[in-house]
């Protein structure tokens, strides 16, 4: 076993599947400490579970109970004066993110709200930005995109008279392949991108955890006269994003798993600065979207202003209580920055991508892209037992052991080692769990 002093030295021909290597990388991990940043739930044995379930619901924070317990002393104190005397002022809670927001997608500032909820923002974002002509009237999106975004995307068809038959297209991996190829995606976008709308893709795919190369897919739909939005559910808080540089139109992300703001959590939304200065872009308008300066003058002047940048979208005044633990979440983010979880997340994917490829029964098979550069934290494992017994039964093994992950129908087993809190010998045991191999 050679032992690497660093991550940077890291490397997969250098990974040893003995368990002392795995402690050895918990020891080098400068991101270990981060763990006792939050609860862990119990396993049956009173010990911590393996939680491996990020990319579903992220763990609480402890700074968010005070965060949210801040708030509940400010309104039991202020009543409604804490819209403008609370230590946080309610009034203007939301720019509280202006700034953290922005770093964590690569936007500039102004270009993120926070504000409802993921699938919400996108009927938001495709009133706005889906505007069918005659000749130009279809939305692509994958063929396994998230349930959710199916039924919002038909329904926007619907309701501007569109027939998904026609008008939806969906991308598909090709036979015998699991995930999409960009050169593939470019090839539709030649063929049919002058009837395509809009382009609205998982920017991880929540099946697959494919990452997708937004760059140039905005890119190469721009140029066919599409308009570009992303689903980023599974993205934010997982990969480095750029979203202002690489030119995407606007995209909308859950807060409640990478960046484990709770259950629910408020969600973000991404609009380019090119249009949030626009006012002339069509929207849902609500009074939380106005100027501040006219907001309150109400019947007085009941012409909608809408305000600059992405705030424009917000519709109601803003869900404190929601919104405080998000503020816990994102100073981790802050604290450690998305380059140095991001290298920590592609040694410990990798490193439990290679415990899986030497332990694995082999009736298991990765189905995530093995390039580190095409995958975030989530590895998921197809199963397809040959004895004949429900791929569930796996999970459920798994889960028996004291594993938190979880299952998507029919046969996926999605496990996400977050650089946060998950650590190397957690994945490690995990991988023999998953083996079956005795300790
Ligand atoms: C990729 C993706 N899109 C959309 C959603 C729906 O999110 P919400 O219930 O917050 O609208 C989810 C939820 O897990 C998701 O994973």
């Amino acid at each position: 076993m050679t032992a690497p002093d660093t991550f940077a030295d890291t490397n997969v021909a250098a990974f040893s599947a003995e368990e002392a290597f795995a402690r050895h990388l918990d020891a080098i991990d400068p991101l270990a400490s981060q763990r006792e940043a939050f609860h862990l739930p119990q396993a049956v044995d009173g010990g911590p579970a393996i939680y491996l379930c990020g990319n579903s619901l992220g763990l609480e924070p402890r700074a968010a109970r005070t965060m949210v317990e801040r708030e509940l002393e400010d309104w039991a104190r202020l009543g409604v004066e804490g819209h403008f005397q609370a230590r946080t002022p309610w009034y203007s809670y939301h720019e509280v993110f202006r700034e953290s927001g922005a770093r964590l997608v690569g936007a500039v500032p102004g270009e993120v709200v926070m504000m409802n909820s993921l699938t919400v923002n996108l009927h938001l974002m495709m009133v706005s930005f889906f505007r069918p002509t005659k000749d130009r009237f279809r939305i692509l999106i994958e063929d396994g995109a998230f349930p959710s975004d199916t039924y919002a995307v038909k329904s926007h068809l619907a309701a501007r008279g569109l027939d998904p038959a026609e008008a939806l297209l969906l991308l598909r991996p090709r036979v015998g392949e699991d995930t999409l190829r960009t050169d593939d995606i470019e090839s539709t976008l030649a063929t049919q991108g002058e009837s395509i709308a809009l382009v609205m893709l998982g920017g991880v795919n929540f099946f697959t955890g494919q990452v997708l190369d937004m760059e140039r897919i905005t890119r190469v739909a721009q140029a066919h006269g599409c308009t570009v939005g992303f689903d980023l559910a599974h993205a934010a808080g997982n990969v480095p994003l750029r979203l202002h540089d690489w030119n995407v139109d606007f995209a909308c992300w859950c807060s409640y798993k990478y960046l484990n703001s709770g259950p629910g959590a408020i969600a973000g939304c991404f609009v380019h600065e090119r249009h949030g200065r626009d006012p002339s872009v069509p929207r849902f308008a609500g009074w939380w979207g106005n100027d501040p300066d006219t907001r309150f003058k109400m019947h007085l002047i009941p012409d909608f202003t809408p305000r600059s940048g992405a705030d424009g979208w917000q519709c109601s005044n803003p869900p404190i209580l929601a919104m405080a633990p998000l503020r816990a979440s994102l100073d981790l983010f802050d604290a450690v920055g998305m380059e140095a979880l991001r290298a920590k997340s592609r040694v410990l994917t990798g490193y439990l991508e290679f415990l899986l490829r030497e332990w694995m029964p082999d009736d298991c098979r990765i189905i995530t892209p093995s390039d580190p550069g095409a995958r975030g934290c989530q590895l998921s494992i197809l199963v397809v037992p040959r004895d004949g017994s429900a791929p569930r039964e796996r999970f459920k093994a798994l889960e028996a052991h004291g594993v938190v992950c979880d299952f998507r129908e029919p046969n996926v087993v999605r496990v996400a080692p977050v650089p946060l809190y998950n650590g190397f010998h957690e994945a490690w045991r995990f991988a023999q769990i998953l083996a079956n191999r005795p300790r």
